[in-house]
């Protein structure tokens, strides 16, 4: 039915034809150049979007001397060089500092200018995502995506070629159904050249969430909808549309396209399956013509409102309005890309069930280890000769991460139902009241202890941060961040922890 319905247009007959013959090994952009609606700016931190391009992907900065590095295609074509990323960023952090444009346009994303809203940053800039927070394979080579926390964003305010006032544009993104918030708003695609929101009409942009305040689908989301700008839309107007399911695969395919009043929203599961169609009609009242600005946007609103989390892998915006039948060839490619989950963690393995202590590595603080105290988590001396219930306060039970069954949960061995979490990026000891926050605050990824000693404890929700100890309080910490518990002074040796098996 498929490829009936391909064929059945003369235009698609065309790009049929060159879908299966010269454009066998295309990327998703010279699939929407051969629909005449090529991309104007095409983002990926996995692969080349285009067969030919093995110009760079996206750039890090690491930790340890502030220097950054290219990361480029494997080849021309190819899935992202994840290998130089990890030599690069060994023993130390690093963040993504730009999301190269590989359509030749220059419409290059970095870090998010303060606007309506401000980041959290001291100059009000948002944050910068980790590099390691999203591993994944393509045809079972390593890549990395962008993990959006809360407060972090991305963007380019004087991209060139993108659609401004009621042009057409047409845009897609592949994410991770399964990180999302209800904040507004994880969002990719055209915004306001002012971070501001400068009314009705003047962003055109796919999100993806629970946010409810504006439209909403069917179930309990997540759903893709349109950030038309004072409002999300899942269809003709800014509440519920139906057929707008909610969609949570763990790798979601999400396109958007405008016209003058007509628009789509479509959406499958990326690694297999066609696109099936939400909302495909008129514009919304008031939205008649568009007023886009041109500017785009990754992992934030307009208004720079940067409450809201989720996943980028790949995704792009064309000029021109693309056909269904390009689109769905779209969709064919990301499924053929394979996208696949890989391993969040490395290093020393931790057994479900178990129980375990650990112990700082720091010089001058290696007989301390992570305690309890009622509900204050700090580092303490303990010895097998301490109290046992001083050593029960410093034993805990892993569990399966709470928030991701790929990370880890660490259980207080004195009180049961409790877990380490972090709050305002200190750590508590908190009884589990079975919110995705909470499950999410309290899920941790061990790899090789930044150091070169023991275990580090990343975050799952915030990438960047890992458990530290300073001045012998635990914060989930980032490595030179605005608050004195993310100074970069011993910063690889307060994160790395000797995990050894729990006192009690
Ligand atoms: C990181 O460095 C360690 C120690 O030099 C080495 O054993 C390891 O292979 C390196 N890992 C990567 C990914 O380069
Ligand atoms: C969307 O609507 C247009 C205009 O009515 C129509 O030509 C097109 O076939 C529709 N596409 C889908 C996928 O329903
Ligand atoms: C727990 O906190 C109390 C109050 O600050 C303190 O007196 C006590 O010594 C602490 N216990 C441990 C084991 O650190």
């Amino acid at each position: 039915m498929f490829l009936q319905r391909r064929f059945q247009h003369n235009h698609a007959v065309a790009l049929g034809f060159v879908a299966m013959s010269s454009l066998a090994a295309a990327g998703p952009c010279d699939i929407y150049a051969a629909g005449n609606t090529p991309c104007v700016a095409a983002h990926s931190t996995t692969r080349a979007l285009y067969s030919a391009y093995s110009g760079p992907l996206y750039q890090v900065q690491r930790g340890s001397d502030d220097t950054t590095t290219d990361i480029t295609p494997l080849s021309a074509g190819g899935v992202a060089n994840a290998a130089a990323q990890d030599s690069f960023c060994n023993s130390t952090t690093c963040l993504i500092t730009i999301v190269y444009d590989q359509s030749g346009r220059g419409n290059h994303l970095t870090q998010a200018p303060p606007g309506g809203f401000s980041g959290p940053e001291s100059d009000g800039y948002d944050n910068l995502a980790g590099a390691v927070g999203a591993p994944v394979t393509l045809n079972g080579q390593k890549a990395y995506g962008v993990f959006v926390s809360p407060g972090t964003g991305y963007r380019n305010n004087q991209a060139s070629g993108t659609a401004t006032g009621d042009e057409a544009e047409g845009l897609y993104a592949v994410l991770d159904g399964t990180h999302y918030n209800g904040n507004c708003c994880f969002d990719y695609g055209n915004a306001e050249t002012s971070s501001r929101d400068t009314g009705d009409g003047h962003m055109e942009a796919i999100y993806f969430g629970d946010n409810t305040d504006w439209g909403s689908g069917s179930g309990t989301g997540p759903w893709v909808m349109a950030d038309l700008e004072n409002g999300l839309f899942s269809g003709l107007s800014a509440g519920n549309n139906a057929d707008d399911p909610s969609i949570s695969y763990r790798f979601v395919s999400a396109f958007v396209k405008g016209e003058p009043d007509q628009w789509s929203i479509r959406g499958s599961n990326a690694v297999s399956g066609s696109l099936s169609t939400f909302y495909n009609g008129t514009r919304p009242s008031g939205y008649n013509p568009m007023k886009k600005e041109g500017a785009i946007i990754l992992g934030i609103g307009g208004d720079n409102s940067n409450g809201a989390q989720g996943t980028f892998y790949e995704g792009v915006m064309t000029s021109g309005y693309p056909s269904d039948a390009t689109e769905n060839s779209v969709q064919a490619n990301i499924v053929a890309a394979k996208y696949a989950i890989a391993p969040l963690i490395s290093g020393p393995t931790l057994t479900v069930g178990s129980s375990v202590s650990l112990r700082a590595t720091t010089a001058g603080y290696t007989t301390r280890y992570i305690i309890h105290n009622g509900s204050s988590v700090v580092t303490q001396v303990v010895s097998s000769s301490s109290s046992s219930a001083l050593q029960q306060q410093a034993s805990w039970t892993v569990r399966t991460g709470l928030g991701n069954s790929g990370c880890f949960s660490f259980e207080s061995s004195d009180t049961l139902g409790s877990y380490l979490r972090h709050y305002n990026f200190q750590l508590y000891l908190e009884a589990d009241d079975g919110t995705k926050q909470f499950h999410e605050d309290a899920t941790f990824c061990p790899e090789v202890g930044l150091s070169g000693q023991g275990s580090s404890l990343r975050s799952w929700n915030y990438p960047t941060r890992y458990i530290r100890h300073y001045d012998n309080v635990l914060y989930a910490a980032s490595n030179g961040g605005v608050q004195t518990f993310d100074a970069t002074a011993s910063f690889v040796d307060d994160v790395s922890w000797a995990i050894s098996a729990g006192f009690a």
